[in-house]
């Protein structure tokens, strides 16, 4: 089948691998029919997040229809479509039991391989499912696809950001990075009552769309960030932070913009050692840190219905569909933001 690999910092092919194959009675096979491209695989892309074997095939946002079931799994047959969260879990050990699904203790993120040991990505034609009963949910026929995919990652981590930030009623909140997860951020932070989003970014069209989800955006290239959330906060400073970039210059602005008693909620991956603000200034503000992978097996159910209620407008967050063929150059528009791109979707 075909695939798109990794072969090394800003080194990806499209290439012929071997088909994958049912290798436990609880893996499923599924035909991609639609995956993207996430601000995570930029971090092994650029080589920030080391470690990725070559020739390991990326991505961990995919959609698609069921061609083989295990002889164990019950809840799945072939021909079912089907999205996944962006790790694997088993929905029973201590961590699924407490809703840490991301870090079960069988589970993977697709499309991360390291010495040998990890699960095969999604942007290729076909994908291996471990746990697939505790994994995947089935698609429902009545939404577009398109939406349903996003499902599995971003809509769910913004979630999960906003969630765990504590967002709620009346809550001036700061959105640090408006690329396709800080976006969902945003869409989050306003149904979970947020009385005011400040958006911050500085690309034209993603701060187009914060605004478009109810967020007032500011552009960090123009503005000072910190001036103008001050402004907005009688001097305080916001409520609440989504650290949605992953980068040790966002984590200091967060650090910055919270107010005394805040909370930050980071979504973004980190790949540093240290943290950009100290021990002292998390005391003298009395900080809240919040932080990591997001279990999306947890949101994708619940926000699929807020999608069908129509409670939110995912507009025009796709703006490049491609062949997978062309997933290299996919990879360059999203990573540089050409030609207005905000999401990547490839259809193998
Ligand atoms: N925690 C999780 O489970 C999880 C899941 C998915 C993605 N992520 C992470 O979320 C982050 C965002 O993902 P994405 O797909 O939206 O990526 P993206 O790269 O498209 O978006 C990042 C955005 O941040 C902006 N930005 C850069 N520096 C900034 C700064 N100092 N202040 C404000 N904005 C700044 C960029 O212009 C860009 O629009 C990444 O770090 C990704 O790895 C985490
Ligand atoms: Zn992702
Ligand atoms: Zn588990």
């Amino acid at each position: 089948m075909k695939a798109l690999t990794f072969h090394g910092p800003e080194t990806l092919r499209v290439e012929s691998v071997p088909d994958p194959v049912v290798e436990a009675p609880t893996d499923v096979l599924v035909r991609v029919e639609l995956t993207a491209i996430c601000g995570s695989d930029l971090h092994v892309y650029h080589g920030r997040e080391v470690g990725q074997d070559p020739g390991t095939t990326m991505g961990h946002e995919f959609l698609g229809e069921i061609v083989e079931v295990g002889s164990a799994v019950s809840s799945f047959a072939a021909g079912d479509v089907v999205v996944s969260p962006f790790s694997t879990s088993c929905g029973a050990c201590f961590f699924c039991e407490r809703g840490l699904t991301a870090r079960c203790e069988s589970g993977a993120v697709y499309g991360w391989v390291s010495d040998g040991v990890g699960l095969q990505g999604a942007q290729a034609e076909y994908v291996r499912v471990p746990l697939a009963d505790s994994t995947l949910v089935r698609a429902p026929a009545d939404l577009p696809r398109e939406l349903v995919l996003l499902a599995g990652d971003v809509l769910s981590t913004g979630w999960f950001c906003a969630e765990s930030g504590g967002v709620g009623p009346g809550c001036t909140v700061a959105v640090l990075g408006c690329g396709p997860v800080g976006l969902m951020a945003v869409l989050a932070a306003r149904e979970l009552g947020a009385e005011r989003v400040l958006a911050i970014d500085s690309i034209p069209e993603r701060l187009a769309l914060a605004e478009r989800f109810g967020a007032v955006s500011v552009d960090f290239s123009a503005v000072d960030p910190l001036e103008f959330v001050r402004a907005e906060t009688a001097g305080r400073g916001a409520d609440v932070v989504l650290e949605v970039v992953g980068s040790p210059v966002a984590t200091r602005l967060a650090a910055d913009i919270a107010r005394v008693g805040g909370t930050i909620s980071a979504a973004g991956v980190h790949t540093e050692a240290t943290f950009a603000f100290s021990p002292v200034e998390a005391y003298d503000k009395n900080l809240t840190y919040t932080a990591g992978r997001c279990s999306a097996r947890r949101y994708v159910e619940r926000v699929l219905e807020v999608v069908r209620e129509r409670r939110v407008d995912l507009g025009e967050l796709v703006s490049h569909r491609l062949p997978l063929a062309e997933g290299v150059r996919g990879y360059e528009v999203f990573d540089r933001k050409l030609e207005g791109c905000t999401k990547v979707l490839l259809a193998p």
